[in-house]
């Protein structure tokens, strides 16, 4: 099996060999018809655009791309077309597949026409939107948290015995869910009415499975906590976030801070590294050829030229 980590990042040099996959999670690109701005203030196509230029300065070669919802803003047609002509170039040259979940401003029938090359035989197109992905023995499953007609979440009870028949045979190297509806709380009120609800079903599908990660959204602000006993992960928004510099009653969106996550999974352990999409002057003290010369050196030689205090 091969990392997907870049090369230069395929040592070991502390007690967990290097992730053996990688996850790039993303969410809330709430585009629009036309390349609209957003509210008329937040240009979610330039924004787009600079969270995957840094996620490809990154250098990571990702077992695939996922997008935790609120792919749209308005469910138009236009706006999954110019989606897919955006993060496609990209997902091609990072030779991973691209995981979309439908949020609450999706629409179901425009999403699963825009983005999904093929439906489900026998599916309405107002079904859920569903998908299981093998990624080198790492189960991805996207589940569909949305309630077309409103912004609030459950996943409803055929949806849940689906999963539950999903997660029946264990994968490999375990499971990650994605959907977009948080199962955590937030410390912002309008959020909690907009919140999953029935979450004890969720949980007794979920409690005593190979469930070893969940990734969401919706949010817009990067959070995390655990949910049935497994760690959730919330990425922020590539569009607007949420300005919690505020009281909780006065947040509100903010043209800043927008970020993506880098998922690595270990053997025993998965880490979510929140990246800020921003330029700013970074030094160059490390590098690959510093890598190189600590990678040549012995264990306590490393201590020796890199830990011990001068
Ligand atoms: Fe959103
Ligand atoms: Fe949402």
């Amino acid at each position: 099996m091969t990392s997907r980590e870049p090369s230069d990042a395929r040592v070991q040099f502390g007690r967990h060999a290097p992730a053996e996959h990688v996850i790039v999670h993303l969410s809330d690109t709430h585009l629009l018809a036309g390349g609209a701005a957003l509210g008329g203030r937040y240009d979610v196509e330039a924004n787009l655009a600079a969270t995957l230029a840094a996620v490809e300065r990154t250098g990571v070669r990702p077992d695939a791309l996922v997008f935790t919802g609120d792919l749209t803003d308005l469910g138009e047609p236009d706006a999954y077309r110019r989606l897919r002509d955006a993060v496609e170039p990209v997902a091609e040259r990072l030779g991973a597949p691209v995981v979309w979940v439908a949020g609450n401003h999706d629409e179901r029938p425009a999403m699963r026409a825009g983005l999904m090359d093929a439906a489900a035989p026998g599916d309405r197109d107002d079904a859920p939107l569903t998908g299981v992905w093998d990624l080198r023995g790492l189960r991805l499953v996207a589940l569909d948290s949305t309630v077309p007609g409103w912004h609030h979440g459950q996943i409803d009870a055929d949806q849940l015995a689906w999963l539950a028949e999903v997660l029946a045979e264990p994968a490999p190297h375990g499971t990650i869910l994605a959907l977009h509806h948080p199962p955590l709380p937030s410390h912002i009120p309008f959020f909690d009415i907009l919140e999953l609800r029935e979450q004890d079903a969720f949980a007794d599908v979920i409690r005593g499975t190979d469930v070893r990660g969940i990734l969401a959204g919706h949010l817009h602000y990067s959070t995390s906590g655990t949910f049935a006993g497994v760690p959730v992960s919330v990425a922020s928004a590539t569009c607007y976030t949420m300005n919690l510099q505020r009281p909780a009653a006065a947040v509100n969106g903010m043209d800043a801070g927008q970020a993506f996550q880098l998922v690595h999974v270990y053997d025993d352990v998965i880490t979510h590294a929140v990246v800020p999409v921003v330029e700013a002057p970074t030094g160059d003290y490390f590098s690959a050829e510093w890598t190189a010369r600590m990678a040549a050196l012995t264990p306590q030689e490393r201590l020796e030229a890199f830990s011990r205090k001068r």
